[in-house]
């Protein structure tokens, strides 16, 4: 294609699709032996019975997935107590983040979320020409209700938080939830990503508010993030709207079949997330000795201060050159923060001695030389 005919198809571009760049081609993959603990994954092997029935699942390959989800719908419905109409399914919880903005908002529109939170959202708002309202935590992270019913986002079309959050790791009272529902006329999103590592959970609050919509996915307490496995739950009239706008075989038939034999093993997963909560207070102990200041986690990952002086960048970019992955948020003004997701010991072994030996070097060139 000659550039004068491409700039007219590049021109044909919505004018939201025109204000992102082209993602560049070619973008280097992650290293095989880095240490990934940059996106919450849960590195641990899926339950025997769960990885049977991925097998067993792919020798129907050539044919369609079930329409519809309707049998893993059916079984997380059940998981869950709730009737089949109260369950979507999705793939990740990001395709239900997707259908929630293109439901609700249309240019002009505004979304409010908890900030610093998921960035994603960011996008989302943005792809739907939609304005995004950052309203700040509260005193040590609490839901500010008061803000969320007076404040600019009384006249959000919805209002939405993760719980517990991305990135800080905090958790908030179920019952401030319960009580922005009862409180609010406008719909309340809750992303449960991380539940399974918190103490309490907000979907025993569906059948008391009809504007209560709760997400969870598969990809972090259950070590199904390339499978693609996400719920939201909700009022079936709401669920239908959004059920409507989902596009025909959302899913494939690997994830209905792990996404269906995870809601049946759900127990077997109870050592793993005991596991990484002992690795999440090992490491917690460990930074904690080096001079960061961790924010107590209720998540699969840990938000860290770095030592008063240095900054979030540079320690992700000296432990990057030790291949150890970490993440960094300075666009949500974290800029001195990192953060880990909790791997394997042997993982974590790795992160921990990376750090000691970067502290240790700082010391060394932040020595006074001596005179002899
Ligand atoms: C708060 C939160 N919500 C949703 C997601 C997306 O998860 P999924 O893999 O189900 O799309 C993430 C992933 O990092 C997350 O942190």
């Amino acid at each position: 294609m000659s550039d004068a005919k491409l700039q007219g198809v590049l021109l044909a571009l919505s004018q939201v699709a025109r204000q992102l760049s082209a993602v560049p081609s070619n973008q280097p993959g992650p290293d095989a032996n880095c240490v990934k603990l940059n996106t919450n994954e849960n590195p641990f092997p899926l339950p025997m019975m769960v990885m049977q029935s991925a097998l067993a699942a792919l020798e129907r390959h050539y044919l369609y997935p079930e329409d519809d989800n309707l049998s893993l719908r059916d079984a997380a419905a059940n998981a869950y107590g709730f009737s089949k109409d109260q369950v979507i399914a999705g793939n990740g919880s990001s395709e239900l983040l997707g259908l929630i903005y293109r439901a609700f908002l249309a240019p002009g529109d505004s979304v409010a979320m908890m900030s610093p939170g998921f960035s994603f959202n960011r996008k989302l708002a943005m792809l739907q020409g939609a304005r995004f309202l950052e309203i700040g935590w509260g005193e040590a992270y609490s839901l500010p209700i008061g803000q969320l019913l007076l404040g600019p986002a009384k006249d959000a079309k919805f209002i939405l938080l993760a719980n517990p959050n991305n990135p800080t790791g905090t958790f908030v009272p179920v019952a401030d939830i319960d009580s922005l529902a009862a409180q609010s006329d406008r719909l309340i999103v809750v992303d449960e990503a991380y539940v399974d590592f918190a103490p309490d959970d907000a979907l025993r609050l569906i059948n008391r508010h009809s504007n209560l919509l709760v997400l969870r996915t598969f990809s972090k307490s259950y070590a199904a993030a390339g499978i693609r496995v996400g719920f939201g739950f909700g009022h079936p009239e709401l669920i239908g709207r959004l059920r409507n706008l989902q596009n025909v075989f959302n899913m494939n038939l690997i994830g209905h079949a792990v996404g269906i034999s995870i809601l049946s093993h759900r127990a077997a997963y109870d050592e793993n997330h005991r596991y990484i909560k002992d690795e999440r207070h090992r490491a917690t102990i460990a930074l904690s000795q080096l001079g960061f200041s961790v924010i107590p986690s209720h998540t699969n990952f840990l938000l860290a201060r770095v030592p008063p002086g240095q900054d979030g960048n540079w320690w992700q970019a000296s432990l990057e050159r030790q291949k150890i992955l970490v993440a960094v948020f300075p666009d949500d003004g974290l800029e001195n923060y990192i953060r880990v997701s909790i791997g394997t010991k042997t993982q974590m072994d790795a992160f921990l001695s990376a750090a000691r030996d970067i502290s240790e070097s700082l010391k060394m060139q932040s020595l006074p030389v001596k005179h002899r």
